[in-house]
């Protein structure tokens, strides 16, 4: 009896009707290719069904490549929020395209850009080379004059501490590119993330640098474009303070 019970319930399972509703959910992507650089850029329309995606913005623009558009172009490595290369403009803001949860609301579209106010390689991918330019003038590495031999550089727990909430950064420039300073004085304003860096660098006790990394900076553009507007702090996919930061650079600053 029980084993006839249980292959009716099987046979039931079985011959029962797909149940698979789809859920289409229109993301709009921006577009532009450099190999056709007479055609405006546009922006294109794409359907995914919900149901056969993953959770993540990532995982939309990888399916609607692999299935939809061999051509759509942008940057990913991680999919864990760690490299920072998946930064994108995602329904107004700047985020990791890897932590940011497709919106499951299917009568709204979900519209995708490249971060603002950059030159474009292609479609998403967004042309940093000054942003690495800058992070290279802040000299990001340990500077002392002596290391001592076969030992490490004894750094205290308290010490540590300082570095907290600065070493996190993963340097996607969501926080640079909201920034309305950074976008009109790109060239000389270092920009939330590059500041956050120094600054990471000026209060590392193993560091011997802090006078120089100072000079660096004691001028009217590097640091002084911030005008505390704070979009940095409120888009950083990582919880991050880069306004904090550059606050304290400012008092360093203020005491010469
Ligand atoms: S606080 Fe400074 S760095 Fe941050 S967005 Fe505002 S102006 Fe830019
Ligand atoms: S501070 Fe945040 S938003 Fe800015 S580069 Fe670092 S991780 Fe990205
Ligand atoms: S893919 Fe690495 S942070 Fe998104």
């Amino acid at each position: 009896m029980l084993r006839q019970a249980i292959m009716k319930r099987g046979l039931a399972t079985a011959a029962a009707p797909a149940t698979h509703v789809p859920k289409m959910k229109t993301f709009k992507i921006y577009r532009w290719s450099p190999d056709t650089p007479e055609v405006k850029p546009k922006m294109q329309e794409f359907q995914v069904d919900l149901n056969d995606c993953g959770p993540m913005v990532l995982d939309a623009l990888i399916k609607i490549k692999d299935e939809q558009d061999g051509s759509l172009t942008f940057r990913r490595s991680c999919r864990e929020g760690i490299c920072g290369s998946c930064a994108m403009n995602i329904g107004g803001t700047n985020t990791l395209a890897c932590l940011c949860k497709i919106d499951k609301n299917e009568s709204k579209t979900t519209k995708i850009y490249p971060l603002p106010h950059m030159h474009i390689v292609k479609d998403l991918v967004p042309d940093l080379t000054q942003f690495y330019k800058q992070y290279k003038s802040i000299q990001p590495y340990l500077q002392r004059k002596t290391f001592p031999k076969g030992k490490e550089i004894y750094q205290s727990v308290e010490d540590r501490k300082k570095l907290d909430g600065l070493y996190e950064c993963i340097l996607c420039a969501c926080c640079s590119t909201s920034c309305p300073s950074y976008w009109w004085n790109a060239e000389e304003y270092l920009g939330p993330a590059v500041l956050m860096q120094a600054y990471r660098w000026m209060v590392d006790s193993r560091d011997e640098s802090f006078g120089k990394r100072k000079e660096m900076l004691q001028n009217s553009m590097s640091v002084y474009r911030c005008h505390t507007i704070l979009n940095c702090t409120r888009t950083c996919p990582k919880g991050l303070n880069p306004g904090k930061a550059i606050a304290e650079i400012k008092k360093a600053l203020a005491v010469d």
